[in-house]
C-alpha cells in the first residue's frame, strides 16, 4: 500500500483547477443540485435563460468530483495521448471537462476515423461531458451517446478491426427553457407559443432524457446578488468536494462486491434493495407524482436521487425530506411534458 499513498500524494500536488464554486454568486439551488449529482454520479440537465450561469456552473463540476485515483489518471493519460492532447505536461491529473459544439459529428462524439481515434466521450472519461444547448444537437448524434452512457465504454468497428475506448463520464447538459430563452424569466417577456416550446423540448429524445436523473432550473441571478466587490459567504469547491467524498465512501461500502460504485448506476433490482422508503414517504411520493403528472419512469430516478441526498446527510434510511427534494429535480417532466 505505501506506493498507493505516494502516488495519490503526487496527484494531489499536481492537481490544480483555476476555477472554484466560490466564484458563482447566488444559484444556491443549482449548486446544491450539482453537489448531489457529483455525490451520486448522476447526470444533470441545467435549464435557464441566456447568461444565467449554466456554463459557469457546469465548468466547475470537475472541481467537486473526488480526486482521480492513480490508475484512472494513467488510463486517462493514455486516451489523451492517443488523441495527441497531453503535450509536454505528461500525466493528466485533473478530471477533464469537454464541451463539444452542437455541430459535432457522431464520429467526433464517440470516436472514429480510419485509424480510430477517441471521441469526446472518451476524452471526457473520468470527467464531465458538457452538452450546451442540448436541443440544438442533431438527434442522430445524441442517439450514439446511448451506448457509452449504458456501458461506460465505446466500441468503434472498422472493417479491419474493432477498438474499444473507455468512456465513463458524467453528462452535464444545458438548455434554455424555450426557443427565445426567456420563458422562466420574470424580467423579460417570452413570445414562444406552447407548441413552439413543446417542439423545442421534444427535440431531445426520451431515451436520452431517461438517463438524466436531475433537472434543475437556473434562473437569472438578481442584479443585487451579482453586484458588489465582496463575495458573500459561500462554500468553496474544496468544502463541497469533502462532502461528496464522504457520500461516495458510503456508496462504495454499499456496493462492495457489485460492479457499480455510485447510486446512479443502480439497476432496478438494486433500487428495490437499497432505496426502501417508509409508507409515509411512499404515500407522499405517490401523491406528488399524481399531482405533478410524473411518469412511471421518473419513479426510479427519484428513488436513486433520494438515496444520494440521504447519503450526503449521512442517513442510513431515506426519509420524506430526501424524497421530496428529489421530486423537485424532475422539472422537465413536470413543466413541459405534462
Ligand atoms: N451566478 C453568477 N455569478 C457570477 N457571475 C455570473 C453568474 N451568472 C453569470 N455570470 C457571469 O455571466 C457570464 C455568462 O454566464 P454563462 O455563460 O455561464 O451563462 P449561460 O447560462 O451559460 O448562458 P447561455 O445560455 O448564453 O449559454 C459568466 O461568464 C459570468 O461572468
Ligand atoms: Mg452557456
Amino acid at each position: 500500500m505505501p506506493l498507493k499513498v505516494e502516488t495519490s500524494e503526487i496527484l494531489a500536488r499536481t492537481e490544480h483547477y483555476n476555477i472554484d464554486f466560490k466564484e458563482v454568486r447566488g444559484q444556491v439551488s443549482a449548486k446544491r443540485a450539482l453537489e448531489i449529482a457529483s455525490a451520486g454520479g448522476h447526470n444533470i440537465l441545467l435549464i435557464g435563460p441566456p447568461g444565467s450561469g449554466k456554463t459557469m456552473l457546469a465548468k466547475r463540476l470537475p472541481t467537486i468530483m473526488p480526486p482521480l485515483e492513480f490508475d484512472a489518471a494513467l488510463e486517462l493519460t493514455k486516451i489523451h495521448s492517443v488523441a495527441g492532447l497531453t503535450g509536454r505536461s505528461g500525466l493528466v491529473t485533473e478530471r477533464p471537462f469537454r464541451s463539444p459544439h452542437h455541430t459535432i459529428s457522431d464520429a467526433g462524439l464517440i470516436g472514429g476515423g480510419t485509424l480510430p481515434r477517441p471521441g469526446e466521450v472518451s476524452l471526457a472519461h473520468q470527467g464531465v461531458l458538457f452538452l450546451d444547448e442540448l436541443p440544438e444537437f442533431d438527434r442522430a448524434v445524441l442517439e450514439v451517446l446511448r451506448q457509452p452512457l449504458e456501458d461506460q465504454k465505446v466500441t468503434i468497428s472498422r472493417a479491419a478491426m474493432s477498438l474499444t475506448f473507455p468512456a465513463a463520464f458524467m453528462l452535464a447538459a444545458a438548455m434554455n427553457p424555450c426557443p427565445c430563452g426567456y420563458w422562466s424569466d420574470p424580467t423579460r417577456e417570452c413570445r414562444c407559443s406552447p407548441l413552439q416550446i413543446q417542439r423545442y423540448v421534444g427535440r431531445i429524445s426520451g431515451p436520452l432524457l431517461d438517463r438524466i436523473d436531475i433537472h434543475i432550473d437556473v434562473p437569472a441571478v438578481k442584479f443585487r446578488e451579482l453586484a458588489g466587490d465582496v463575495l458573500p459567504e459561500t462554500d468553496s469547491s474544496a468544502i463541497i468536494r469533502a462532502r461528496v467524498i464522504t457520500a461516495r465512501e458510503r456508496q462504495l461500502d454499499r456496493f462492495r462486491g457489485e460492479r457499480i460504485f455510485c447510486n446512479a448506476g443502480m439497476t432496478p433490482r438494486m433500487i428495490r434493495v437499497h432505496c426502501k422508503i417508509d409508507s409515509k414517504s411512499e404515500q407522499m411520493l405517490e401523491s406528488a407524482m399524481q399531482r405533478l403528472g410524473l411518469s412511471a419512469r421518473a419513479y426510479d430516478r427519484i428513488l436513486k436521487v433520494s438515496r444520494t441526498i440521504a447519503d450526503l446527510e449521512g442517513c442510513e434510511n431515506i426519509g420524506a425530506t430526501h424524497v421530496s427534494e428529489a421530486v423537485g429535480y424532475r422539472s422537465l417532466d413536470r413543466t413541459y411534458w405534462a
